[in-house]
């Protein structure tokens, strides 16, 4: 079917490919830290800006009335009701160590719904894309997450925040979780974390403190595989807690996770 969501996803695919390109071909030379944000261990390369700000021409060279959410630029107003929602490279560390868990993480949103996302996890070579309604895809495969996996037989992806105060709640929460499922990954890339739940590589993923751009084009994905994404209580997925697994899995990762308390930061 071709209507504005996959013209939308066109476009998105194009321009998350040219950035990984040149993160590709730039890497060698300009993987430096040029500065921190948050925390020390909160970083931003050269690259993250570069990777930016191609993304934001192409989007305006295309659409020049669209809004755009990036990372690192902030919001930028626009007057069609679209926007975009950038992470220039989501796994920085990753990407400054040479390890392959990064990703360029494009979404776009018409009248605050997100109707595609694409996740181009650059070294891998894998470009994941999802239109709403139309599935989840890596390259020509449909992607469907795993179902009904018991919480003692689960693969969980999480992550931590950049704050040492948060790190040592999201340590304990941890120590509680780990003795009830399969195994725990810390991959490193949030976008990339929800891709492997939407390809069945991973049985979920929760994380506290994970931005909107963080998720909003890989939640698209797992959704279209299948997948549950959510807050706490029946909220949409959120900064204070994000957690997402096929169905069965959602409720019983919902249920060891709330009573643990894990939206606290002390
Ligand atoms: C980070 C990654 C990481 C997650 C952090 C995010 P960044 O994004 O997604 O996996 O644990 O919460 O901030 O800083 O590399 O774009
Ligand atoms: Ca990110
Ligand atoms: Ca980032």
């Amino acid at each position: 079917m071709t209507d504005f969501r996959t013209d939308f996803l066109k476009l998105a695919e194009d321009i998350a490919r040219e950035a990984g390109a040149m993160l590709l071909a730039e890497r060698p030379a300009m993987s430096a830290v040029v500065e921190t944000k948050s925390s020390p261990t909160d970083v931003v390369t050269a690259l993250d800006k570069a990777s930016e700000e191609l993304i934001r021409a192409r989007i305006l060279a295309a659409r020049p009335d669209d809004m755009i959410l990036g990372e690192e630029g902030g919001a930028t107003p626009g007057s069609s009701g679209v926007r975009w929602v950038v992470d220039p490279i989501d796994g920085t560390v990753n990407f400054l160590y040479g390890l392959a868990d990064w990703a360029v993480s494009i979404a776009v949103e018409v009248d605050g719904e997100i109707v595609a996302g694409v996740v181009n996890v650059v070294p891998r070579g894998e470009v994941f894309t999802a239109a709403l309604g139309e599935g989840a895809w890596l390259g020509g495969s449909r992607l469907a997450c795993n179902r009904d996996v018991p919480l003692s037989r689960a693969l969980v992806a999480t992550g931590f925040g950049y704050s040492p105060e948060r790190r040592a709640v999201q340590g304990e929460v941890l120590a509680a979780v780990l003795p009830r499922v399969r195994d725990i990954r810390r991959g490193g890339s949030c976008a990339t974390d929800l891709c492997s739940v939407a390809a069945g590589r991973v049985d979920a993923y929760y994380e506290r403190g994970v931005n909107y751009w963080d998720w909003a084009a890989a939640g698209l994905v797992a959704a279209e595989s299948g997948a549950r994404i959510g807050g706490l209580r029946g909220k949409a997925p959120n900064t204070e807690l994000t957690l997402c697994a096929g169905p069965g899995l959602f409720e019983d990762l919902h249920g060891l996770l709330a009573p643990l308390d894990p939206e606290r930061d002390a």
